[in-house]
């Protein structure tokens, strides 16, 4: 401990990061930045070649850090495991996906784990930051890291820290935003923390692993409940006629007891549809049913359909069918300005749209192609002409170079998922937006004494 504790201090310790997509390699160059020696572990070659020329593919990291740290000796990337054995510390930040019945799909861990176990030696730092459900780190990395014959939290270190890196967001990133730290042993607590201190500004220990793993899907889970409550919201609004971004801005003046959440399109990315899955799965071993998350889920779950369903009353209202209709999806991404489209709902709606027979188009400055089913889409221009000849288009994802105004103006139809078109003043008629009371004729509310269009029919008694 005390020679791994001189070598975090003075900075002489070399790190490795296993997995560097999303978290890892951010998180890769924070630990590079502060001056230790960082070797990266990837199974992807291209991610690999890509990085040992210096260059980067996540937009958060700019190609200059990599090269820099490429260059001057102080990233290694490299497929090779054996490498291990020179590290002083392991970060672990590969995919935690769910399998096709839904439940975790650990297997990345696993493997990491065990790779990680032919190399363990003592002094040894091994940190999970992949989401898990809680009782992972503690039943099954280390079990596996002690197959060794090395005892953890005298020979060897292990903690769960959660990563909480947000893409895409220009304020916080891996270095300001605070870090949670749960170890095996108060003595792995205390050297997990030293480590992370050395390059995050705050980090904040917790007594276990399975409190620091709880953290993280308490987190995400609030997050999935919160977006489910708010997007029923937004059916709600809709059938009322209320605005229902009005009322949750207006709700959101009061200094306590309330944060906003907005409605969308559905939910996306490796996280937040995720995560919350693993907490109720392990608590469904424990004969518990997690109520709110299946909800949620459900809620969530069913916002494509709702978008489909706002296409298909959009085109109505001029007498046309999905069938045939050409339809541009304005950004595919999972959110606003990342390029990532794990899991993103634009996948769901342009599925429902082309088995409903739509003749489907995308742009996103930001996805130059998309799979969908078998087929390589390609990014088209979202030119004014180019969005005149489509019947009708949907912005999915606000990516902040869109010119909504620009948009509205050559559409004939916009459905609008994200309330991007709020500070438009004219051609409201050809607006529908979620959640905006606009989109559901007052009829809908089934009142038969008060329909208000006539009812045409033929054989009237
Ligand atoms: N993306 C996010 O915004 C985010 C935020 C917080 C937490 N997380 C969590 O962090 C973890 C990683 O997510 P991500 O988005 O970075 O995933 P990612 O898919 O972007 O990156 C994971 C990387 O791990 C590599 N990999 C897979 N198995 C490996 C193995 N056995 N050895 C070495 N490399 C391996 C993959 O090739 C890939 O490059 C997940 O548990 C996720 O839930 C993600």
């Amino acid at each position: 401990m005390n020679s791994l504790k001189t070598k975090l201090e003075d900075r002489t310790a070399t790190a490795a990061v296993i997995g560097l997509g999303y978290v890892g390699l951010p998180l890769a160059m924070e630990i590079a930045a502060a001056g230790f020696h960082v070797v990266g572990i990837d199974l992807d070659r291209n991610k690999i070649n890509t990085l040992k020329q210096g260059k980067s593919y996540i937009l958060d990291v700019a190609e200059k850090v990599v090269a820099d740290a490429v260059q001057g000796g102080k990233f290694t990337p490299t497929m090779d495991f054996s490498t291990l054995a020179t590290c002083d510390t392991v970060s672990i930040c590969v995919p935690t996906p769910l399998s096709k019945s839904r439940d975790p799909d650990i297997s990345f861990i696993l493997s990491a784990t065990e790779e990680i176990r032919k190399y363990l030696h003592p002094g040894q730092l091994i940190v999970l930051e992949s989401t898990t459900y809680p009782g992972t780190t503690d039943e099954l990395i280390v079990p596996e890291l002690e197959n060794s014959g090395l005892k953890v939290g005298s020979d060897f270190f292990v903690a769960f820290s959660p990563e909480r890196i947000d893409p895409g967001n220009a304020s916080f990133n891996t270095h300001n935003t605070p870090k949670i730290v749960g170890g095996i042993t108060p003595k792995c607590t205390e050297i997990a923390r030293l480590f992370y201190s050395a390059f995050i500004e705050r980090v904040i220990p917790v007594s276990s692993t399975k409190c620091a793993e709880m953290v993280k899907l308490l987190e995400n889970t609030f997050r999935s409940i919160n977006i489910g409550m708010v997007n029923e919201l937004a059916l709600m609004c809709d059938l009322l006629g209320v605005d229902v971004y009005e009322v949750i801005d207006a709700a959101a003046t009061k200094p306590f007891g309330f944060s906003p959440f907005y409605p969308g399109p559905g939910l996306g990315g490796h996280c937040i549809p995720i995560d919350p899955h693993y907490l109720a799965w392990k608590l469904k071993a424990l004969n518990f049913q997690a109520r709110f998350i299946g909800l949620a889920a459900e809620i969530n779950g069913m916002m494509p359909s709702v978008v489909a369903t706002m296409v298909a009353d959009g085109l109505n209202r001029v007498s046309k069918a999905i069938r045939g209709s050409k339809i541009m999806i304005l950004g595919v991404a999972y959110k606003k300005n990342v390029s990532d489209c794990r899991e993103s709902p634009a996948l769901d709606v342009m599925r429902l749209l082309s088995d409903k027979g739509a003749i489907l188009s995308y742009n996103d400055p930001l996805v130059p192609t998309l799979r969908l089913g078998g087929n390589l889409l390609k990014s088209i221009d979202a030119t004014p002409a180019e969005i005149a000849k489509h019947d009708c288009v949907i912005i999915l994802t606000d990516h902040s170079t869109y010119d909504i105004g620009k948009i509205v103006q050559a559409a004939q139809l916009v459905v609008d998922t994200r309330n991007a078109t709020k500070n438009i003043r004219g051609n409201k008629d050809r607006i529908i937006k979620l959640g905006s009371g606009n989109r559901v004729p007052s009829s809908s509310v089934h009142d038969d004494e008060h329909d208000s269009a006539p009812i045409r029919v033929i054989g009237r008694a």
